[in-house]
């Protein structure tokens, strides 16, 4: 990691640690053992609907504080969770919140951008715009900050880069203390902060990440992450990431996707988005049809929260209640039916 000197202070915004759960019912219908397959909830991480990116704005607001932040300035796609957690971080932390989105003004008011309004956040619309697009959108609003005399703390995409990570450098230790013996934890990759931190903690052996689609190289993301962390080059093929449940895109469902979801919801209760952990546990299912996640070793399925992005996500909205109306999936309610001497 950079050098303790250098890294800030995180900033306490979540509630930790995290529960670890067993999945017995979904472990069975995939035919590994009751005590095989767990789930890290940090979707149940406290402030601002829970999520992934409250570990990483821990270390990043506590940088900006430090420097004297009057303004948290983000990017992010209109439904972006790392956007509405920011803005919560700002409303706990007394600081105002730009959020720079892609996309047009007059979006349907749904799902993350709900919250940001009601978190108080200002939303800037960068039009159609790619990567670099937003990015320069961005750098404008915290010129026009810094011209009014005001100190904004311009925060990287997704929360990623060698200081976000931290984070999950610290949920990679909260892991091993809670379950020494784990084999595979499986992440969903998307800015790339959250598998990069894993990896430094865990190693790259342990950490499966899945490919949403949010990047366009998500190995050299990830490596490039690492070796900012440690100042010394990780070596990329050393790290093990699915790219199977891209799909169409990244906003795409995808029928795996729907799946996944559906068949955690029946068995275990535990709701799913469908841009990241959908994905996630698709990765995962996949993984254990074609042998990379075996029964009799421990994997943990790291839930990285994204539950407000479900209900700004109409295709998935009507993919999931047609299935109700069909009764079509109803299966996996039954299947593994008193298995575990669950009822
Ligand atoms: C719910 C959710 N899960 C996972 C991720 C992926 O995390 P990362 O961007 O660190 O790869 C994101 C990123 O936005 C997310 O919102």
């Amino acid at each position: 990691m950079t050098s303790g000197s250098e890294l800030p202070s995180p900033v306490l915004l979540g509630s930790w640690p995290t529960p670890l759960e067993r999945m017995p019912r979904l472990a069975r219908a995939l035919g590994l053992g009751a005590d095989d397959l767990w789930i890290k909830r940090d979707d149940l991480t406290g402030m601002g609907g829970g999520g992934n990116k409250t570990r990483k704005l821990e270390w990043l607001c506590g940088a900006a504080l430090a420097d004297g932040a009057t303004h948290l300035v983000t990017t992010g796609g209109p439904q972006s969770n790392h956007a509405r957690l920011t803005a919560a971080a700002g409303a706990r932390l007394g600081l105002k919140t730009v959020l720079v989105l892609a996309g047009p003004p007059g979006l349907p008011e749904q799902g993350n951008l709900v919250l940001d309004a009601l978190f108080g956040a200002t939303v800037v619309w960068a039009g159609a715009v790619d990567g670099p697009g937003l990015a320069a959108a961005a750098d404008d609003v915290v010129a026009r900050l810094q011209d009014k005399g005001l100190r904004p703390a311009l925060l990287p995409f997704g929360g990623s880069n060698a200081v976000g990570a931290c984070g999950y450098d610290v949920c990679g230790q909260e892991l091993l203390n809670q379950a020494p013996g784990l084999d595979t934890v499986v992440v969903a990759l998307g800015s790339g902060g959250t598998m990069a931190g894993l990896v430094h903690s865990l190693g790259a052996e342990r950490v499966l990440g899945v490919h949403c689609g949010a990047v366009e190289d998500p190995v050299a993301t990830v490596s490039g992450l690492v070796s900012a962390m440690d100042r010394t080059s990780l070596e990329p093929g050393s790290l093990r990431i699915r790219t199977d449940q891209v799909g169409a895109g990244y906003s795409a469902l995808t029928e795996q996707v729907t799946a996944a979801m559906e068949r955690v919801a029946r068995l275990e209760g535990v709701v799913l988005d469908p841009v990241y952990t959908g994905r996630a546990m698709a990765g995962l299912i996949a993984a254990v049809e074609d042998g990379d996640i075996v029964p009799g070793r421990r994997t943990v399925f790291l839930h990285t929260g994204g539950l407000p992005g479900l209900f700004g996500h109409p295709a998935a909205l009507s993919a999931l209640g047609s299935r109700r109306e069909s009764g079509k999936g109803a299966e996996h309610s039954n299947d593994t039916k008193r298995a575990d001497g669950h009822r």
